[in-house]
């Protein structure tokens, strides 16, 4: 790994622990996920959860993607980093009124709506304002993916979404509400997915339910297929760039398309995961009874995916070639799951050594918090 970093001399002198975003790598994945889109005429909006680092931000609004937001601070910060307000879609559970104002307001591309609570009260919001909000329906599919339990979106008992058997229902009431336009259909069923089999299921899900509605009349001229294309943690060295070509081909061959339908994805962590790395420093190595800790400054605080998702992430010593041995390695916070892996081969640690924690630049920097009165330094952007 070390040949994708700075030099250890550079990385000797920045205060850790920081992120270290490669944004050579970044504008590398951008322009093969662009392409790979372009072939179908596939559109994508930037999941901005996964990293809405303003630099990032930034770069990703440059290369011409559109942003899946959130909440109304996502689409205050993408609308400052020069995303067009007519290339947001906004989606969430737990849209507060002043979000739903904001997105009025800027005119944003597109709600997607998770229930019929919800767009009664957007129907509401907008006819305030003699606006027509545009609208997709999110449904939820019902389809288990295999991935951390954590991640998974898309079956009945989540949160998530339209269920299916509720569907008729909202789309009955649909021409009852005169200030919300039917645009499109939404789905998402999880994240870090890496059997495209899952996907396979979708497509066939999504090809029942426009069959439905084809019949309804009601065609939707949008389709969002959401995120969750999965990278390769184990092995990032060789798969930098994530699987774009197999995950829109899949697609291509198998969702039906109706006419001049528009298809969009919402891709977050196969965008910017392997671009950012955690950089932090060893405090100590702790022997204990059973186990050797090498005692980090970097803990849950700047990289929660351990320790809430039971995540790997590769880890590196990049300051010793001694022999390797195995450590686990933990952070200084007071929680016992603050821990980036156990018995995790190392070459021999000592006070100092710097190690890298690579494929964080998705859902690192962004869940990062203040537990403890902790304070993440300014990331270091290289490479472009
Ligand atoms: N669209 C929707 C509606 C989503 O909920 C998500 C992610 C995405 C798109 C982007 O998914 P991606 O392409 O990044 O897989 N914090 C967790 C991941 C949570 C994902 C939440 N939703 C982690 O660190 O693994």
């Amino acid at each position: 790994m070390k040949n994708f970093f700075p030099p250890l001399t550079t990385l000797e002198t920045l205060p850790t622990p920081c992120y270290l975003y490669d944004t050579a790598l970044l504008e590398e994945t951008l322009q093969a996920a662009q392409r790979e889109a372009a072939q179908y005429h596939y559109e994508i909006h930037y999941a901005v959860k996964a990293n809405f680092n303003h630099r990032i931000l930034q770069q990703i609004a440059a290369c011409g993607l559109g942003a899946d937001c959130v909440s109304g601070g996502e689409m205050q910060a993408v609308l400052q980093a020069g995303f067009p307000a007519e290339k947001i879609v906004y989606a969430g559970v737990g849209k507060a009124d002043e979000e739903i104002a904001l997105a009025l307001e800027k005119n944003i591309f597109c709600f997607n709506v998770e229930s019929l609570a919800e767009l009664k009260v957007i129907d509401e919001l907008a006819g305030k304002r003699k606006k027509v909000a545009p609208v997709a329906l999110r449904i939820n599919p019902d389809i288990i993916v295999n991935t951390h339990r954590h991640i998974i979106t898309g079956v009945k008992e989540n949160k998530f979404g339209i269920n299916l058997d509720l569907l008729d229902a909202v789309l009955k009431t649909l021409p009852e509400l005169k200030n919300v336009a039917f645009k499109g259909l939404h789905f998402h069923i999880g994240s870090q997915i890496t059997d495209m089999e899952n996907f396979h299921s979708l497509c066939l899900r999504v090809n029942e339910i426009q069959e439905r509605l084809s019949g309804m009349g009601l065609l939707p001229e949008h389709l969002n297929l959401g995120g969750g294309l999965g990278i390769n943690y184990y092995a990032p060295e060789e798969e930098r760039i994530a699987g774009f070509s197999a995950f829109f081909q899949l697609f291509a061959t198998h969702l039906k398309r109706y006419g001049g339908q528009h298809i969009h994805f919402e891709l977050g962590r196969s965008l910017v995961g392997q671009c950012g790395t955690l950089l932090t420093k060893v405090l100590y190595v702790k022997e204990g009874s059973v186990k050797k800790f090498a005692i980090a400054d970097a803990g849950m605080t700047e990289l929660i995916r351990p320790a809430l998702y039971e995540a790997y992430h590769k880890i590196e010593n990049i300051s010793s070639g001694g022999a390797v041995e195995k450590y686990d390695v933990v952070g200084p916070v007071c929680e016992s799951t603050d821990s980036f892996g156990k018995d995790v081969p190392l070459n021999k640690v000592s006070r100092n050594d710097l190690l890298l924690i690579c494929s964080a630049g998705a859902y690192g920097e962004s869940m990062s918090s203040h537990y403890n009165c902790r304070q993440l330094r300014e990331p270091y952007f290289y490479g472009k």
